[in-house]
């Protein structure tokens, strides 16, 4: 196997989801899902796993919609998709079809290529297109996967408006809800969840996803996380005495994060040295160093101001600041402590909120940071620490903190 960071990976080539893919598969049987992890746990690369092996009779529609800026742009991807598979049986979406010429006064033949004018249509559009999939699907289920849906909403939302984009997410529960066989399964790496709190800003109240399972990919256990590495290893062809440990250590040293198994491989193997503990551990402090930002490390600082807003950062940056250099996890009482002993009011209005009392703001905000992967709560001792180190180390570095 070679090493391919942030490259398309064939299936065969993916470690270690057997077992999520069938978990997945399992909970399609009853509910629709949204799938959540940091960006780079792979994702998309299991959704590939989930096409290699489709049940019988359910049939994965996978369809990357990142650059979608429109509900009708999203609409006729979805109906194509749907003309692509039924045609396989001969069945075509034929009341859509007729809605569309009877909207825009013109047949569609060929490809399912809306007209122009039928853009104010797009929900009675979709709802046409998802009855048609039902009345001709016979046995057969087709399961929706949208890789980076949340990307989506938030670009519609951008350029659409609010109303378009919390509307789209609406239809979509509601066709869940109509149609009961009806399962789609959103990817996406930015938080719905933020999506969502910018809709609930400009009046949208729903929450269009409370019916869909959450489901969490996290990084892979930690055999196969070694096991990957030793196929990536072996597969490069790097002179190393013992793969086993060798692997135990890259393993370790990336969180068992396959994106960052991939790149430790690939920078020793064009480095040409012998595969020590120590050669690994240089490795991945020096991605961790460089300015070049190899393993774009950057995002997990870039992306505050849009997630969290100016009037929030402040108070963010001072939280993650503190929990990245204490060894344990950090008490809720010894984070507000540290606030305020640090923090000017002035900072923000926010800050000033939570100095003078606004415990509960504090909680959400914690809140928000665990669901967007940079902390998780612990019980014993109780508190907060970073979700995986290889970030908190980067933090540090990046933010001249003394572990
Ligand atoms: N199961 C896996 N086995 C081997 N490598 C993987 C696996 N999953 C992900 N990768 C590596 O991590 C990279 C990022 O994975 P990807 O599926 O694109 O993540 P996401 O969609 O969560 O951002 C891939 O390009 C590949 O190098
Ligand atoms: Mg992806």
């Amino acid at each position: 196997m070679k090493t391919n960071p942030g490259g398309e990976i064939d299936p065969q080539d993916a470690v270690g989801r057997g077992e999520t893919v069938k978990l997945l598969w399992q909970h399609l049987e009853q509910q629709s899902i949204n799938m959540v992890s940091e960006r780079r746990i792979g994702k998309s690369t299991t959704v590939k796993c989930m096409l290699d092996s489709q049940p019988n009779q359910r049939v994965l529609i996978v369809r990357d919609v990142e650059g979608i800026s429109t509900p009708l742009e999203f609409v006729e991807r979805v109906a194509q998709d749907i003309e692509a598979h039924l045609s396989k049986t001969k069945k075509y979406l034929t009341k859509s079809r007729q809605l569309l010429a009877h909207l825009s006064g013109t047949e569609v033949a060929g490809l399912l290529k809306f007209p122009p004018g039928v853009a104010r249509e797009w929900k009675s559009i979709l709802e046409k297109v998802t009855e048609d999939l039902i009345d001709q699907q016979g046995e057969t289920r087709y399961i929706f996967a949208w890789d980076e849906l949340p990307m989506m909403i938030d670009k519609i939302s951008r350029k659409c408006g609010t109303t378009d984009a919390a509307d789209l997410l609406d239809l979509l529960r509601h066709l869940r809800q109509t149609h009961p066989r009806l399962r789609m399964l959103y990817c996406g790496s930015i938080g719905l969840h933020h999506v969502q709190t910018k809709l609930k800003q400009a009046g949208h109240i729903n929450d269009a996803c409370n019916d869909m399972l959450t489901f969490e990919l996290t990084p892979l256990t930690n055999s196969d996380a070694k096991h990957l590495a030793c196929e990536l290893i072996a597969g490069e062809n790097i002179n190393c005495l013992e793969p086993q440990a060798i692997a135990a250590c890259i393993a370790k040293e990336t969180d068992q994060i396959p994106f960052y198994i991939h790149h430790v491989i690939r920078s020793i193997k064009l480095n040409g040295q012998t595969l020590t503990n120590q050669l690994v551990s240089n490795t991945v402090q020096n991605a961790l160093e460089q300015a070049q930002d190899p393993w774009h490390l950057q995002h997990y600082r870039e992306r505050l101001p849009s997630y969290y807003n100016n009037d929030r950062l402040p108070i963010v940056l001072n939280i993650l600041d503190n929990i990245a250099t204490q060894e344990s996890p950090v008490h809720y009482q010894s984070i507000l402590k540290q606030i305020k002993s640090t923090m000017n009011p002035d900072a923000s209005d926010f800050t000033s909120k939570v100095i003078h009392g606004d415990e509960e703001a504090l909680r959400d905000l914690l809140n928000l940071l665990l669901k967007d992967h940079y902390l998780v709560k612990t019980s014993q001792p109780l508190g907060y620490q970073f979700k995986f180190s290889i970030i908190k180390r980067w933090w540090c570095i990046h933010r001249d903190l003394l572990q």
